[in-house]
């Protein structure tokens, strides 16, 4: 793992576009090409709105970023809260689950997150918090 940064972001709503911002900042590293900063900005705001609305609940804690390349062109974001955790995490990721039907959730974030990623990773373990690790390869190299 290389070029490691982590970011400790206060875990409300109007910080989504600064976690998205500080993603697209670090991808940049790597030279990649618009659909890619994209497809990573995209990923991590439903990771990190999901560790506000459903880790936090009421958005009372911290987001914890931690981002790295793996070799020279495979990107890797973590994104994790301490939150309440995830009970039944193959259900969470299940295509239109959603724990939260009456705010206007699709239930749609972990589908978002896969088909943009190569690979997504969750750990979580319930009244402790919740980690989502995004991976993706992107077409260029970063420069050493
Ligand atoms: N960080 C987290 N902490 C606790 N529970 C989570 C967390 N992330 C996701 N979940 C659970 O997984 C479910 C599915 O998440 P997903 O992002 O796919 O859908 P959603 O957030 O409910 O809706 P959408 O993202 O489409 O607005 C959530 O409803 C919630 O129950
Ligand atoms: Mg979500």
């Amino acid at each position: 793992m290389r070029k490691i940064m982590k970011v400790q972001i206060e875990g409300v709503l109007e910080n989504q576009s600064l976690a998205r911002a500080i993603s697209a900042a670090y991808a940049g590293e790597a030279d990649p090409t618009m659909e890619e900063i994209i497809e990573i900005k995209t990923a991590v705001s439903e990771a990190f709105s999901n560790a506000c609305i459903h880790g936090y609940k009421e958005c009372t804690g911290d987001v914890y970023m931690e981002f790295g390349f793996i070799g020279r062109d495979t990107l890797m974001i973590k994104i994790s809260d301490k939150g309440v955790g995830i009970e039944n995490i193959a259900l969470a990721m299940e295509p239109l689950f959603t724990t939260d039907k009456g705010h206007n959730r699709s239930g749609m974030g972990f589908t978002v997150m896969e088909s943009f990623m190569d690979r997504i990773k969750v750990d979580s373990k319930v009244g402790e918090g919740t980690t989502v690790t995004l991976i993706k390869k992107l077409d260029t190299y970063y420069d050493i």
